[in-house]
């Protein structure tokens, strides 16, 4: 993935924290990815007063992105807006990260537009995978 892919990826996911559905916690969080065949997916975190029915970022563009037929998954940007460093993925959507974007560069992005990279592997070494 080229950089001008990378930086237009992590600016969609900032987009996508703007759509946050975050009430209970107003951490905002969003998260966008790209397909083999350039098709762009995205998500935001959105909660529940039922706390733990509340769903990442990540695994709702994930999801979506399965649901609607995505080719294999190239890149996934993640970024919150409320706070200044990069939004580590929490370690339920480290494990569907490494199942459903397992070739994916991952970019843990700032609101301020930069990024550090990794890989689903660097996420979860020693990953469950059946
Ligand atoms: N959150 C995400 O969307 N992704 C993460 O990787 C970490 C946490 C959300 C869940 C919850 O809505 C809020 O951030 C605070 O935990």
């Amino acid at each position: 993935m080229d950089e001008t892919t990378k930086k237009k990826l992590v600016e969609t996911a900032i987009q996508a924290a703007s759509r946050a559905y975050a009430p209970y916690s107003k951490f905002r969080v969003g998260a966008a990815l790209i397909d083999a065949r350039g098709a762009v997916f995205t998500g935001c975190n959105v909660e529940n007063a039922s706390y733990g029915l509340s769903v990442c970022a990540e695994r709702t563009a994930l999801f979506k992105a399965v649901s609607e037929g995505a080719a294999e998954i190239k890149g996934l940007a993640v970024v919150t807006l409320d706070a200044p460093g990069f939004c580590s993925p929490c370690g339920a959507c480290r494990q569907v990260i490494h199942e459903l974007a397992r070739k994916a560069v991952v970019l843990l992005a700032s609101r301020d537009g930069t990024w550090e990279e990794t890989t689903p592997d660097g996420l979860l070494p020693g990953a469950f995978a059946l």
